[in-house]
């Protein structure tokens, strides 16, 4: 669905529910590309199989480096300003009194947890780059840093970083089967068709903005997300 949509959706104004692109093919091949290799990581992470460690490292470095990217041209859903709540917002959703507008995309609550999630996975890459376990695994970056610095990122992505990271993931797959299966939301669908079920009469604005998904902004995406995999490369070839 296009931004042209929003005409139609504006006319069907009523309670009967439109279908309405969220998620745009960007967003979610991002989504579902991050969570199987941060699952990666962990588990090469944990279990010493280095190379792929790297591997996966690199991957999840592009993507984040996309997700930033993407924040500020993709999609209108997918646009960080369209999940950067006030204070105000977030209280008013946490007592029930959510503005019908922000609970389209990400809630106030869910904007929260998806910031904290790629803080929280950028650090954990960011460590990594300049991690050394003295063994046989150093990230390309070490030499470019006083080894006191290597000694500090070691221990936290080692320790603190890899529990937050796991502490997160484990807290956002718990919060969507919480919304799913108690509250009875459908959030997954979302996630791999791209379209929600929207009342628009509910909407303040009674026009509820697709995001744009088609050919050109896909195309968008796929040469920023080469810049960003070139990037990763280009860091990846500094290991000596
Ligand atoms: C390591 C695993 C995972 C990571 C790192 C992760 C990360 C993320 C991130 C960063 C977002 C925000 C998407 C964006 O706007 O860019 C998100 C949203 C979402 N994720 Fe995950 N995810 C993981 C696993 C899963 C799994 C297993 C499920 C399904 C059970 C899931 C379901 C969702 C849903 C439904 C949303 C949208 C939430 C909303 O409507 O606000 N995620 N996830
Ligand atoms: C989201 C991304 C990442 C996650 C979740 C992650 C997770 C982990 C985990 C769980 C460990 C094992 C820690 C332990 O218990 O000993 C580990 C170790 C390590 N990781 Fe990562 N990692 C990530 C990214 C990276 C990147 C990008 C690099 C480098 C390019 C990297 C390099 C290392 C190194 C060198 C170690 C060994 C540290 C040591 O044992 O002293 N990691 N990582």
């Amino acid at each position: 669905m296009t931004d042209s949509s929003v005409a139609s959706l504006t006319a069907a104004a009523s309670d009967s529910p439109v279908r309405a692109r969220i998620w745009d093919l960007p967003t979610r091949v991002f989504h579902w590309a991050l969570s199987a290799a941060v699952i990666g990581l962990i588990a090469t992470g944990l279990g010493g199989v280095m190379e792929w460690h790297f591997r996966l490292g690199y991957s999840v470095l592009a993507l984040l480096l996309f997700r930033l990217l993407w924040g500020f041209v993709g999609g209108r859903w997918s646009r960080f300003a369209s999940f950067f709540y006030s204070p105000g917002s977030i209280l008013a959703y946490l007592r029930g009194r959510a503005h019908p507008d922000h609970v389209i995309g990400h809630t106030p609550l869910g904007g929260l947890s998806v910031f904290a999630l790629l803080a929280v996975l950028a650090v954990q890459v960011g460590t990594g780059l300049v991690a050394d376990d003295e063994v046989s695994a150093a990230g390309p970056l070490t030499r470019f840093v006083s080894s006191q610095v290597v000694s500090l990122a070691t221990g936290w992505h080692a320790s603190q970083g890899k529990t937050l990271v796991i502490a997160l993931v484990s807290l956002h797959v718990l919060a969507v089967l919480f919304y799913v299966l108690v509250k009875r939301h459908r959030l997954v669908r979302p996630m791999v068709s791209g379209d929600k079920l929207i009342t628009p009469a509910g909407a303040s604005s009674r026009v509820v903005a697709p995001s744009r998904d088609d050919a050109a902004s896909r195309g968008l995406a796929l040469v920023l997300f080469a810049v960003c995999a070139g990037v990763a490369y280009w860091i990846a070839s500094l290991r000596v």
